[in-house]
């Protein structure tokens, strides 16, 4: 844009790739998307587009390789990716402090339960043929206790992937706390200006992505942008986020709900944040 060639040309400077500044790094389904978009607005920021999978699948590859993924910079512009598969990658913490041990993180978190049913619904999608919601998150226990279905499926990935607390203490392990920022994926869609405030103090940006870039779609039900780097008309996220999620048996919600609850409750411990989930 205007802003970045008139940059360049002051300065004299000829954009290079640099390895990221900054990592979304999680989690899956919380809205990780949304969070990389709203920040491509920014001038200061550029990012991979597409998920780049260097800390869990590529890191043969080398540094060298992962550089070349990154978008040219000019001097004082942040680079970033997002990969959220890099939350539970046990490996990643150690392999990104190797890269650069001053790193800032960034990870969005959701309620456990909807990021479930929204993990299945992107499933389900692919694989019409998929079993019900409700058969793959319960164990079929009724030999064992003479009834329904009661016992949540902990190693079901899509509910697996929901006890944020585990991870997040090996993240904790290698990074100090103020250099991982969560986010609440709830309060992108309700107040996304408010929380990307939060995300733009924490970069060290100025905070030029305001309520002026967003309108709320209610036929879309969520956050929309009003113009865009690559877009000067209104949009959407694709047609692959915000995807009308199936109805859920009440009974197999509150299940989920009793399971999450002591995970959830660590979780706020070890985040010094209450996020609120039911
Ligand atoms: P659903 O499609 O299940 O509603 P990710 O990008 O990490 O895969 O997360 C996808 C989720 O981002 C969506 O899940 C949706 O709830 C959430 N989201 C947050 N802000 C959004 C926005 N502005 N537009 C669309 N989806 C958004």
């Amino acid at each position: 844009d205007e802003n970045y060639e008139y940059r360049r040309l002051k300065q004299n400077q000829v954009p290079v790739k640099r390895l990221p500044d900054a990592l979304i790094i999680g989690v899956k389904k919380c809205g990780t998307r949304a969070l990389l978009e709203f920040l491509r607005l920014h001038p200061d920021v550029r990012a991979a587009g597409s998920e780049v999978h260097f800390f869990d699948k590529f890191y043969h590859k080398g540094f060298e390789w992962y550089r070349d993924k990154m978008p040219p910079t000019l001097e004082g512009q942040i680079t970033m990716e997002k990969t959220p598969s890099y939350w539970v990658t046990r490996s990643a913490p150690r392999r990104v402090y190797a890269m650069n041990p001053s790193v800032k993180l960034l990870a969005v978190v959701r309620d456990p339960v909807t990021r479930a049913i929204s993990d299945y619904t992107q499933s389900a999608s692919k694989r019409p043929s998929l079993p019900r919601f409700e058969d793959l998150a319960l164990v079929n226990s009724s030999a064992v206790w003479g009834g329904a279905p009661s016992v949540v499926d902990a190693s079901w990935p899509p509910v697996r992937l929901g006890v944020y607390a585990r991870p997040l203490r090996r993240w904790l392990r290698r990074f100090p706390r103020s250099r991982l920022l969560l986010i609440s994926g709830e309060r992108l869609v309700a107040d996304p200006a408010a929380e990307m405030a939060r995300v733009q103090e924490f970069l060290g940006l100025k905070r030029v992505i305001t309520e002026k870039h967003f309108y709320f779609n209610s036929t879309k039900g969520f956050p929309c942008l009003l113009k865009s780097e690559s877009r000067s008309t209104p949009h959407c996220l694709g047609k692959t986020k915000g995807r009308s999620h199936p109805h859920i048996d009440p009974k197999t919600l509150e299940r989920l709900k009793d399971f999450y609850r002591p995970f959830n409750e660590r979780f706020y411990q070890l985040a010094g944040m209450n996020f609120g989930w039911p």
